[in-house]
């Protein structure tokens, strides 16, 4: 039944995304139209040794407040207007909590990747084939698994502390609510759960003695699992009692808001990181670990995806260590990615030979190397800015296109693609995409990512849809549908081939 509003009014659904940047919280109506939205930036996160990656969880609750408030004031809403809550977050991360509910130590985030010797731990422990067997994933440093042991052996005084373990999306629910839950689509990238099944699993849980207790409660994406508390309403202008549903992942999510829910249709979504996305009816396994079988945020549904760690990540590298060009400091107002996309635009498709590997904080698909290095390859003193830039936007496609590659080999169907995030917004990135995939791309109307799905989530939950796929069919709709041109197809397609070359010849240096 879907809850009214105490005082009358419409009917409105908050989804909360604690992205890796910022936090950003979003209003919809009844009929999926964005109502208003607000975000608040997170304190970059800290990297104290090379490829280590810590957040303050405090700082998520912080951020989240001021974009729920920025949000209700933005939209004119009372928050009592507000039916159900849903949230979505970066995932994979661990959030330890001390018995007082303190924080034990920051947060290890979804791209640390200090555990390479934790995966060989649990690789020799099980057999990767016996993992993949009991969790359907091979496992990865990003794995919040991964995470918990390195705390275990290398900060033994901090451990002993630990009484709850959460993902970072949980932590700030659990600021909301007090309620310690967890979706199935998150709990997925723990390497602590049976995907097949939807429940943890004993015997990963037991081999490995983490104790059961550590972990919330485990729900459906779409399921209310809390209520928002006294506490959580004075922070954030919500009414108390409102309900929350679990929710979802940032990538499971964000497949919601793009109405990636039955097989066939598949996004391709370039934010911080950058995925390939597929539903499917049943957990579909890669028997080479090289994607990720995930539980999908509708019940009864999984997902395969493969990942690129640094795929928009790529340009802010490229942006924050170079410049915005000189084209952006002419009009503040711009977006600095729109302005160094429109450099890329003046040199032609293939760069001219210049290639970008995007390996800047290792590789999870095709590699699974989290040494793996990042490198520009094939410059000459012609070359300019504008090659290298669009170097980066082809050889984050290049590298997603990798993903597509493995669907192929997996049988798995791709009708559509629909295309996410930063990469979706710009015109250039987007043709390179099509060009690069060599099949038509769409972009949705609300291209507003996860917090778009977790709002979806929230309607399904508080009844105003019957499930998921209705509430999708009703809502997401195309915008705009890019063809590929044949030319610049052609010789991106050549490309990819020299592309996928790089990196068994970097390895060995
Ligand atoms: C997915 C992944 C990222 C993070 C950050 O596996 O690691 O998408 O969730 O957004």
């Amino acid at each position: 039944m879907i809850a009214e509003p105490e005082m009358g009014g419409i009917i409105k659904f908050l989804g909360i995304d604690v992205g890796t940047s910022g936090t950003r919280a979003l209003i919809i109506d009844e009929h999926g139209r964005v109502v208003a939205s607000g975000t608040a930036g997170h304190e970059s996160f800290a990297s104290p040794q090379l490829g280590w990656a810590e957040q303050s969880p405090q700082d998520w609750w912080r951020a989240c407040q001021v974009a729920v408030r920025f949000a209700l004031e933005a939209s004119g809403a009372r928050g009592d207007e507000i039916a159900c809550v849903g949230f979505s977050g970066q995932m994979h991360g661990a959030v330890l909590l001390d018995a007082q509910d303190d924080v034990v130590r920051p947060a290890l985030i979804w791209c640390d990747q200090r555990t390479e010797p934790q995966v060989e731990e649990l690789s020799h422990l099980f057999g990767v084939n016996r993992l993949i067997q009991l969790t359907c994933n091979a496992p990865v440093t990003n794995f919040t698994l991964t995470k918990l042991l390195w705390v275990r052996e290398n900060e033994p005084r901090n451990w002993e502390r630990v009484a709850h373990v959460m993902l970072p999306k949980d932590y700030v629910r659990f600021q909301f609510t007090g309620e310690r839950a967890i979706d199935v689509a998150d709990a997925s990238g723990t390497l602590l759960l049976d995907v097949a099944k939807r429940q943890w699993s004993s015997e990963v849980l037991s081999r490995t003695g983490i104790d059961k207790q550590l972990l919330p409660s485990l729900w459906e994406s779409p399921e209310i699992c809390g209520q928002v508390s006294g506490r959580g309403a004075e922070a954030t202008g919500l009414r108390a009692g409102t309900p929350v549903v679990a929710g979802a992942g940032d990538q499971a999510a964000g497949a919601v808001g793009m109405g990636i829910v039955r097989p066939g249709t598949v996004s391709a979504t370039i934010g911080t990181s950058g995925v390939v996305f597929a539903a499917t009816d049943a957990p579909v396994l890669d028997p080479k670990g090289r994607i990720h079988t995930f539980c999908h945020a509708i019940p009864g549904r999984w997902h395969v995806m493969g990942v690129t760690q640094a795929a928009g990540l790529s340009l802010r590298w490229f942006r924050d260590r170079f410049g915005a060009g000189p084209a952006a400091p002419k009009d503040d107002a711009r977006d600095p990615y729109e302005t160094l996309c429109e450099e890329a635009a003046a040199a032609p498709p293939g760069s001219e030979g210049v290639f970008w590997a995007p390996y800047l904080m290792g590789e999870r698909t095709p590699h699974c190397d989290p040494n793996a290095r990042a490198a520009l390859v094939g410059l000459s003193a012609t070359h300019t800015r504008a090659h290298v830039i669009r170097a980066i936007l082809e050889g984050v496609a290049f590298s997603l296109r990798d993903s597509f590659t493995i669907f192929r080999e997996m049988k798995l169907p791709v009708d559509r693609i629909r295309l996410g995030g930063g990469g979706a917004r710009s015109p250039l990135w987007r043709q390179i995409q099509a060009d690069v995939y060599g099949h038509a791309v769409e972009v949705v109307q609300a291209e507003e990512g996860a917090a778009y799905g977790a709002a979806i989530l929230a309607g399904t939950g508080a009844g105003n849809w019957h499930c998921v796929d209705e509430a999708c069919d009703a809502v997401v709709l195309t915008a705009q549908t890019i063809q590929p041109d044949a030319e610049s197809s052609a010789v991106l397609d050549q490309a990819y081939r020299t592309y996928r070359r790089i990196y068994p010849a970097l390895r060995q240096i």
